[in-house]
């Protein structure tokens, strides 16, 4: 991947890249839209991900390229694009965030782009991309960002630039991912700490290729429903400003005031983070086998009470808890398709991920794509030529 990046770059700037950076996928292992309420979520980097290789140039003109795609050039840094060039907002959006913290905007740059996250499977291949182009712009214009920051700037260009409402999940394991570890994110205090896993373990996913055709305004609904669930949870007199705020106590004894469908998106989320504690309890006390019947509770909640699961993620779940070695199964992300990813021992081959697929095949007529992951590290510079 790096070889065909140097190359475009090269063919299309006449010139060599001064830094590479990379930065990974990631997968959401629990904690199902408990992120924006302010609880906490584990992940894992992905060994797929985003390169950025980057130049600066002394014109002020912006120049972007990606696999399949002519450059797209721009002189305006700060406008937002769209159509065809909507992913430069991406870039643009941490550049501008950049700016903020200390970047100096003197001229402009040159980019190029390669990635193998596909794109739709809710592995993030969005955050990959903003992580990787931070840390490249961190080295090209020498800031010194730390990782913590730099997940910060990620989620600032995707809420402020690009108009996504997303939560730190994504960047900040895309920026604080450790091979063989899970990484945890303390939402609140934005805290980002890693668990071991071991290497008994891989992450599979399965991607179903469906999208919702509403993906973006769903989640938007389902982060208004949370905010609504917190208003009326306030009228009791409960003292919260999220959901996070309120415990499972406090949610039974109050629930018969909230709305029907607000109700369950509370339930879910509330339940959701009770579930992320007992799998950081039961990870820390080495007993990762138990974790797969939270992951399980968690999607079934995602099924009933959110409703961010499709028919395609439910059938993918219910085939892989019933195969060997696999620890638990959920749907991962924001939901409303993309992938279903499950965590398996060595005894969970590939022989077994194409008997699931082939019911998958049997059942809805197209095959998900199956990838196995490896846990990798997280945003780093691969090269940097001296400056
Ligand atoms: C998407 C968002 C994250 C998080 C998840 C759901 O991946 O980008 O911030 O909210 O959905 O947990």
């Amino acid at each position: 991947m790096i070889k065909c990046l140097k190359e475009r770059f090269k063919s299309n700037y006449q010139a060599d890249p001064v830094v590479i950076a990379a930065a990974p996928g990631r997968v959401e292992v629990i904690g199902n839209h408990t992120d924006y309420n302010q609880g906490p979520v584990i992940g894992a980097a992905i060994d797929r991900g985003v390169l950025v290789a980057l130049r600066r140039v002394d014109e002020s003109v912006f120049r972007f390229s990606s696999a399949g795609s002519s450059v797209f050039e721009i002189s305006d840094s700060s406008q937002r694009q769209r159509g065809e060039a909507s992913w430069l907002n991406y870039p643009l959006g941490v550049y501008n965030a950049l700016i903020q913290r200390g970047l100096k905007p003197s001229g402009g740059f040159e980019m190029s782009v390669e990635s193998d996250v596909p794109s739709g499977a809710g592995l993030s291949s969005s955050a990959a991309l903003e992580l990787a182009t931070g840390k490249a712009f961190s080295e090209a214009y020498g800031l010194a960002i730390g990782s913590d920051e730099l997940a910060a700037v990620g989620r600032e260009a995707e809420n402020e630039f690009v108009g996504v409402p997303c939560g730190i999940l994504d960047q900040g394991v895309s920026a604080c991912g450790k091979a063989g570890h899970l990484v945890h994110i303390d939402c609140r205090e934005l805290k980002f700490s890693t668990i071991p896993l071991g290497d008994d373990f891989s992450i599979w996913i399965f991607n179903t290729h469906k999208k919702h055709s509403l993906v973006e305004s769903m989640y938007s609904q389902r982060h208004d429903e949370c905010r609504q669930a917190v208003e009326q949870l306030k009228s009791t007199g409960l003292d919260i400003e999220y959901l996070a705020d309120v415990t499972t106590e406090e949610f039974e004894s109050n629930k018969e005031i909230l709305d029907t469908v607000i109700s369950k998106r509370a339930e879910h989320v509330i339940y959701e983070i009770d579930r992320v504690k007992r799998v950081q309890a039961l990870l820390a006390e080495g007993k990762p086998i138990g974790v797969g019947k939270l992951l399980s509770e968690s999607h079934a909640s995602s099924r009933d009470l959110f409703e961010n699961s499709v028919e395609e993620l439910d059938y993918l779940v219910r085939i892989l808890e019933s195969m060997p070695d696999v620890v638990g199964a959920r749907l991962t992300g924001g939901g409303f398709g993309g992938a279903a990813m499950a965590l398996a021992g060595e005894a969970f081959t590939e022989t077994y991920a194409e008997s699931v697929a082939s019911a998958y095949r049997g059942y809805f007529g197209e095959s998900p794509q199956v990838i196995r992951c490896r846990i990798a590290d997280g945003a780093r510079v691969l090269e940097l030529a001296s400056l």
